[in-house]
């Protein structure tokens, strides 16, 4: 049986909600992961580095008070989790409030929605270029951009939407802003590699599994699959295969892991009208692991999931480790909330290849 013993990952894109559907989610990532970079779109949004404090704060009490139930021999495994925080870039962001970020160890990071482009962003910005006075005291005090990089013209075809944004907003502003460290984030075509390839070792990207293990026809062809739907929107072929070349590429240290793991009530993804979010934090290091696998790069996930992301941010890298092996096991049906209602992973459906074992 094949396996893989790597320095425990971190995730640096994760969504976690608040509440019962945080309660529910939490484990999946506390699991195994060592640190997260939490996302600030809950409803009203994170914008203060103290309301940041107060998320985290809730997400490790949710994280023991969990481990107490599911874990209670073991809880100390899994509660030195620590959740790094965004705050939610808008129009009223002050100095004051950058400076504060600057000096919090809690919040590493102010991220950027497109107004309207995905869950919870009606309250994003119109302009990327109405930021320019935001991003350029980010520069100066030494604040990590994360982008969610897609154009919300209408007009523009939602595949090609982060193309159009690369061109449009992307490119102008990184050449503005030349020493502005920039986190591309989910990134989901070849000219978001190329893209980031080009730049300077300030302009990185993440990315998640579930594009780079599936395309386009892996949501669409036959039947619609839901739980794959996600914003960007999963692409052709040829940007897989591009995004899996440079994630293993031994030379990587641009990509990192961030598995956009945006969970959703079962009845929100399966819906006439349904929202765009994958959650993958229960099976993203499987399917992490196949991709890289596959491509003959097993040896390269580790810079990919635990060194490239936490040299970025500055951070340490985990001490802890994580076994994966190479066995057949079908994921769950479903997660539940407290209140029975589910939850289900993008791979539904699905044999996997590998599993973790801790
Ligand atoms: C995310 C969500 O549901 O919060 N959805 C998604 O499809 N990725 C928002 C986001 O990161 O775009
Ligand atoms: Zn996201």
């Amino acid at each position: 049986m094949k396996s893989i013993t790597i320095i425990k990952p971190d995730d640096w894109h994760l969504h976690l909600r608040d509440g019962d559907l945080l309660e529910a989610v939490i484990f999946s990532s506390s699991h195994h992961f060592q640190r997260a970079l939490v996302m600030p779109n809950l409803s009203p949004p994170i914008t203060t580095v103290k309301m940041a404090e107060e998320y985290k704060n809730r997400i490790c009490v949710a994280n023991r008070s969990v481990l107490e139930r599911i874990r209670p021999e073991n809880i100390n495994a899994f509660a030195s989790f620590n959740p790094y925080m965004t705050l939610y870039l808008n129009s009223e962001m002050s100095s004051q409030e950058l400076k504060r970020v600057s000096e919090s160890p809690d919040v590493l990071a102010v991220k950027f929605y497109p107004a309207g482009a995905t869950t919870n962003s009606t309250f994003g910005v119109s302009e990327f270029e109405s930021y320019y006075r935001v991003f350029e005291q980010m520069e100066k005090l030494d604040i990590v951009l994360c982008v969610h990089g897609e154009s919300i013209n209408p007009e523009i075809d939602v595949f090609d939407r982060e193309a159009r944004f690369i061109e449009e907003s992307f490119d102008p502003m990184t050449r503005r802003f030349p020493n502005l460290r920039v986190v591309f984030e989910h990134i989901s075509t070849a000219d978001a590699v190329n893209f980031v390839n080009d730049q300077n070792e300030n302009v990185v990207a993440s990315v998640t599994p579930q594009h780079l293990a599936y395309n386009r026809n892996n949501l669409l062809a036959g039947k619609l699959r839901p739980h794959k739907y996600c914003a960007p929107l999963l692409k052709k072929e040829a940007d897989r295969s591009s995004l899996v070349h440079a994630v293993t590429a031994d030379s990587n240290e641009k990509f990192f892991l961030g598995t956009d793991s945006a969970p959703h009530l079962i009845g929100e993804k399966e819906s006439s009208c349904g929202c765009a979010g994958c959650f993958s934090a229960p099976y993203a290091l499987a399917k992490y692991a196949e991709v890289f696998f596959a491509e003959g790069k097993l040896e390269n996930l580790e810079n990919f999931a635990s060194l490239n992301g936490a040299k970025f941010y500055g951070l340490p890298i985990n001490e802890e480790k994580l076994k994966l092996v190479q066995r057949n096991n079908i994921p769950k049906d479903f997660f539940m909330t407290e209140k029975g209602e589910k939850i289900v992973s993008f791979v539904h459906g699905e044999t996997l290849d590998w599993q973790i074992v801790n």
